[in-house]
């Protein structure tokens, strides 16, 4: 645990803290499979998961005001990062997204 007295700090904490969050669920989830994220957001857990694991990743997210704007699609980054092949983005209601899924 590490105390932020800078503000500029915070980002790169706030970075780790994802970083180290996706390697625990990378140990948990092990090879291959499927995963879901409800609520991925701009992708600051997902991109750092989808480094570690092969598994296919399925985010999910409205993307819908009043939720902060900074929250916006990560499809630019995922781009970058040469991710977009293995995660597939979808947006909507993650209720939406669920009772698609049973169909
Ligand atoms: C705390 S933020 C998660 C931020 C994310 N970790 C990121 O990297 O940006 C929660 C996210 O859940 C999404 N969300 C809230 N309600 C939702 C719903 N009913 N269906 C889908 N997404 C929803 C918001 O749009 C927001 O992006």
């Amino acid at each position: 645990m590490r105390t932020v007295s800078e503000p500029k700090e915070l980002a790169i904490v706030w970075r780790q803290q994802y970083e180290n969050l996706a390697r625990e669920f990378a140990r948990l989830l092990g090879k291959g499979g499927t995963v879901v994220e409800i609520g991925c957001g701009r992708g600051q857990l997902t991109i750092p998961l989808a480094k570690l694991v092969k598994s296919r990743l399925l985010t999910v997210d409205s993307f819908a005001r009043p939720y902060s704007p900074a929250y916006r699609s990560p499809r630019h980054t995922l781009s970058r990062e040469k991710l977009k092949g293995r995660i597939s983005l979808f947006k909507e209601d993650y209720r939406d997204f669920l009772v698609a899924s049973l169909e």
